[in-house]
């Protein structure tokens, strides 16, 4: 079997859980390079990965190159994917740079692993908030058509990078050191040095905007569950809108999801089909929670339920690892569909 050059990009919360993700998979490995800004050596589970600092020099001879640096014109995408491509590989980006270009594929394998082979070199994997929906939705959407989705996301502070994560720790932990002692209906609940990462304070709190107010005061984070979900499907048709929140959670998003079919459905065939699903896992008996999906490669839901006034309509309560099936483990899929299969 052949061995490929794979380079990692970013040694963040993706960065790393695309390390992981390449072991844990036995992705076919020649020589493993990774990139960050800062030359280190970093551990990952027990693993130690020697870091380079990324310059033009280095990428000679990568077949493939995973990235998960941050977005924007300093970005590593924007500086290095492109050289990266000229050079010979395919780069795989997480970030939101090229996902809405027309000529760059937007992948959740479960979905459109079809559309892999048109790539010209860049194929884009989607926003974690929009795979999980998508992969909830998928099988409803190809069996019963999609009229209407309403979406509120409760995202967990991993998805906002390493930083942020921590952030929720050292929030929390500055609230609960210095009310040592404190009677409960004297606490202090607020941080004295103001928020870390976030706009506001996420330790006891949530945030109900991610990213930046864009039209109709939408999120950024907000338009491309729209914009990302339409371009999968392949169909813009299906009025979708969302609130994402941001909430004191370290890793895995959850959703509830208000959807509309088209076609006339029951609540037993959509549950069949939500058991066929690929990428879900429906527990009907059982409602999926953030601390027990972290790690897995799920896509777990559950509560589905029937709008008790309206035709077609439902609900249900989905929960994903946003590091695992969000973004690495769905780049390390797509790249799993790139080379032969054993
Ligand atoms: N977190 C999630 O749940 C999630 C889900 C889906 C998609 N994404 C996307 O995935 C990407 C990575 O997110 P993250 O959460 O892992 O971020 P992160 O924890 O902040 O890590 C960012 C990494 O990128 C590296 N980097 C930044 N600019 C670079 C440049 N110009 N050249 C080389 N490396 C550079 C940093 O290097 P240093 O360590 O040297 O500073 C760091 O290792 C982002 O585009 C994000 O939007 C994230």
């Amino acid at each position: 079997m052949r061995k490929y050059n794979v380079a990692v990009v970013g040694v963040g919360a993706v960065g790393c859980a695309m390390l992981r993700c390449l072991k844990q998979r036995n992705f076919p490995i020649n020589k493993l390079s990774v990139f960050a800004r800062s030359p280190r050596d970093i551990k990952v589970d027990l693993d130690t990965y020697h870091v380079e600092a990324i310059s033009s020099e280095n990428f000679e001879d990568i077949d493939i190159a995973l990235f998960a640096g941050t977005e924007g014109e300093k970005g590593a995408s924007a500086l290095y994917a492109r050289k990266f491509i000229e050079k010979g590989a395919v780069v795989v980006d997480n970030g939101s740079d090229f996902r809405l270009k027309e000529d760059v594929p937007l992948i959740i394998p479960e979905v459109n692993k079809d559309k892999i082979s048109a790539h010209k070199g860049l194929i884009a994997n989607p926003n974690c908030t929009t795979i999980q929906a998508v992969v909830a939705l998928g099988g409803i959407y190809k069996n019963f058509g999609l009229e209407k989705v309403i979406l509120t996301s409760l995202q967990a502070t991993s998805g906002a990078g390493k930083e942020a994560e921590v952030s929720l720790w050292e929030e929390t932990k500055e609230i609960v050191d210095k009310n040592k002692g404190v009677n409960y209906d004297q606490l202090d609940k607020r941080i004295d040095s103001g928020p870390i990462v976030f706009s506001h304070q996420i330790a006891f709190n949530v945030i109900p905007q991610i990213g930046s107010l864009q039209e109709e005061n939408y999120t950024t984070e907000e338009w491309k569950v729209v914009r990302e979900a339409h371009k999968i499907f392949g169909d813009s048709s299906i009025k979708i809108t969302a609130t994402c929140v941001r909430v004191p959670v370290f890793t895995s998003h959850s959703e509830a999801i208000y959807f509309r079919t088209q076609k006339k459905v029951t609540l037993s065939s959509l549950e069949e089909i939500l058991k066929a699903t690929p990428g879900v896992k429906y527990s009907p008996n059982h409602f999926p929670l953030p601390l027990d999906t972290e790690g897995k490669d799920e896509v777990f839901v559950g509560r589905l339920r029937k709008d008790p006034y309206e035709e077609n309509s439902f609900w249900l309560w989905c929960v994903c690892d946003n590091l695992r099936k969000g973004a690495a483990l769905n780049a390390v899929q797509i790249i799993e569909n790139l080379i032969p299969h054993p």
